[in-house]
């Protein structure tokens, strides 16, 4: 039986609404309107389309967002003064560098020099931390994505086998923390790992964050699985593909994320979330 496509734009549909409504009351309540900065540090094509999505979703939230555009050749200095500048902008609640930087930036550096409460991709040291401990700021915007479906989807995690393809600090190794805190028995899988296919089959939950087209075939899927795709790669066409077989496995998962139109919609609905956070906060802490 063909899989239940979890509809990722339907599902924002419905979570950004809540956002644009909570924004709305903030702004008639105290006159602060949820700010995002974009620092987009090259023209890598892919980040220049995430950036641009990430625009318009802020218009679209009633969030005020600026996007600070800087040449591939910028000077790690030069990038950490604008995020200095930016640490002190009351309008800005939020601060995103798109990654990957070009090889002269210190990726880490950069992360570290984002003020905790204003770091809406949870990717600073502390925030780190505290999602480890599950007393978090803010969750990292792609796994939390993730979290999300799961949840309005009613797809429960808890005492499940959740398997984890990709060790990212951004996506695989947050995943399968909160996939943890939910209760589930959690299985991280890498380059390094042996009979990888032996570990997937176990797996009633399947996220694969790999970035490699037709990665997960169907036989690395159990029947009846979920399977989360959050690979956004290009096929030899050039279209938009995840890492998932997705004719093949689709015929055998109960539930699967479209690529595009799954994770990758609900992350940057997330980032709205964190943004809106960082905002309250803001609030809270100006009462202080
Ligand atoms: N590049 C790919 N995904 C992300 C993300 O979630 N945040 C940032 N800052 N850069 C990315």
């Amino acid at each position: 039986m063909a899989a239940r496509i979890l509809d990722g734009k339907k599902i924002s549909a419905a979570v950004r609404e809540d956002i644009k409504a909570r924004a709305a009351a903030l702004t008639e309540r105290t006159g602060i309107v949820p700010g995002l900065a974009v620092i987009l540090v090259g023209e890598n094509p892919a980040s220049q389309v995430y950036v641009r999505n990430k625009k318009k979703a802020c218009e679209e939230a009633g969030f005020y967002s600026v996007v600070i555009t800087m040449p591939a050749d910028t000077e790690q200095e030069t990038l950490l003064e604008k995020i200095e500048e930016l640490k002190a902008d009351r309008q800005i609640h939020g601060i995103l560098v798109q990654l990957p930087l070009p090889p002269q930036i210190d990726e880490q550096a950069v992360i570290a020099a984002i003020p905790p409460e204003k770091d809406v991709d949870a990717f600073h040291p502390e925030n780190v931390g505290h999602i480890m401990i599950g007393d978090h700021r803010f969750l990292p915007c792609t796994p939390a994505g993730v979290m999300k479906m799961l949840e309005i989807e009613d797809i429960p995690v808890a005492g499940r086998e959740c398997v984890v393809i990709g060790r990212s600090n951004i996506v695989g190794k947050p995943m399968a923390m909160l996939l943890l805190q939910a209760n589930g028995t959690v299985t991280i899988c890498h380059s390094k790992t042996k009979n990888l296919a032996e570990v997937t089959r176990r797996a009633d939950i399947l996220v694969s964050a790999v970035g490699k087209a037709g990665f997960v075939t169907a036989d690395m899927v159990k029947p009846g699985a979920v399977v989360i795709d959050v690979g956004m790669n290009r096929n030899a066409e050039g279209k938009l593909c995840g890492d998932v077989d997705f004719p093949a496995v689709s015929e055998i998962a109960s539930a699967i994320t479209p690529v595009p139109g799954g994770v990758g919609v609900m992350t940057i609905t997330m980032l709205l979330e964190n943004t809106l956070r960082a905002a309250l906060n803001a609030e809270i802490s100006a009462y202080r």
